[in-house]
């Protein structure tokens, strides 16, 4: 198993050697390597077993040093990285000759964001390079919300996780793309679309559940459980007599069904408890003995949204 640790110069070491960590932030758990080494980022794919056609987010802590990393960066794009960075954005920008092929899988541009959480931000402060890091989990799987998590799938296969508690946030980053300098939302996700209008007037939302590899952000299948997983619209839930069933809902239990068989995401209808508690809800229902997991979607509405995409993407099989 990985040692789980708060030295953020233990994890600096392990990183200035060309090796992974998992580091915490706001959204979920990344697994981190030196953005400008190839080696590294070879590291990453490897470890989550991902395909190379899916490209990497890069995390730096400065506006100064995304300017380093990119050719240029839109109008738009400068409102938004003012009025969220650091925080749970993404932006699609021109990538500089700095960034390797590989982060990119060969696109033109490059995802970047600057996180908000204290220890990862200290960390990048004092890196020579920015870090790129994707979830912590094995591809297509649940992500992680805390070093634990981390530790039960890739504990095998890393030397360090940095341990900064549960994720605050609990879904990744909201990813934003520019056609013609008009922004365009590539995934939901912990700014809701509402906050990122606010900012950007009305932004086109790209269709949730594509396979399409030229928007590689929007696999269809991901955030799956092993076990088989069945999605409803609200209300639409019914018990399942069968076999032993997990249920994951929104904010009351079914009448018919045990409660130690059920897992509210938030009992008062607070979405972003409800995000906070997605990813490891979906995991410790995966994980307990059930046969499958009946879930219901959420409504649409702020971090809704974004929580529905997880869900029914983890529904498509
Ligand atoms: O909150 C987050 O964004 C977390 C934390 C660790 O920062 N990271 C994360 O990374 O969710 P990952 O690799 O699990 O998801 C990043 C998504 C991928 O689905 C990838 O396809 C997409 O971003 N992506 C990366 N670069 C892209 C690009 N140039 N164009 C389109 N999509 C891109
Ligand atoms: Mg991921």
């Amino acid at each position: 198993m990985a040692t789980i640790t708060e030295s953020i110069e233990a994890a600096k070491e392990v990183l200035d050697r060309g090796e992974l960590v998992a580091i915490p932030t706001e959204t979920v758990y990344g697994l981190a390597g030196n953005a400008l080494d190839v080696d590294a980022v070879l590291k990453i794919f490897d470890t989550k077993k991902r395909p190379a056609f899916d490209p990497l987010i890069v995390h730096t802590h400065t506006l100064k040093k995304v300017e380093e990393l990119v050719r240029t960066i839109p109008l738009a794009a400068r409102q938004l990285a003012e009025a969220f960075w650091p925080g749970p954005l993404t932006l699609l920008l021109p990538k500089s000759e700095l960034i390797p092929d590989l982060v990119t899988s060969g696109l033109d541009t490059v995802a970047i964001r600057i996180p908000k959480h204290p220890m990862t931000l200290e960390l990048l402060a004092i890196l020579d390079y920015p870090l790129a890091a994707p979830s912590a989990n094995p591809f297509g799987y649940i992500s992680p919300t805390t070093a634990e998590h981390v530790n039960q799938q890739l504990g095998g296969e890393i030397e360090l996780i940095l341990n900064g508690g549960e994720a605050e946030i609990g879904i990744e980053s909201t990813i934003i793309g520019f056609e013609d300098g008009n922004p365009v939302v590539y995934r939901l996700g912990g700014y809701a679309i509402e906050e990122i209008e606010r900012v950007a007037g009305p932004v086109k939302v790209f269709p949730h559940s594509s396979s399409n590899p030229q928007a590689p952000g929007m696999l269809k299948s991901h955030y799956a459980p092993r076990k088989p997983f069945y999605l409803m619209e609200r209300g639409q839930l019914a018990q399942d007599q069968s076999v032993s069933t997990g249920y994951l809902l929104f904010d009351r239990y079914l009448p018919d069904v045990a409660e130690s068989d059920q897992l509210l995401l938030s009992p008062t209808g607070d979405m972003q408890e409800a995000a906070r508690n997605l990813f490891s809800y979906l995991r410790r229902l995966d994980q307990l003995s059930y046969a499958k997991i009946f879930a219901e979607e959420v409504p649409e509405i702020g971090l809704g949204r974004a929580i529905n995409d997880r869900l029914r993407r983890a529904a498509a099989h």
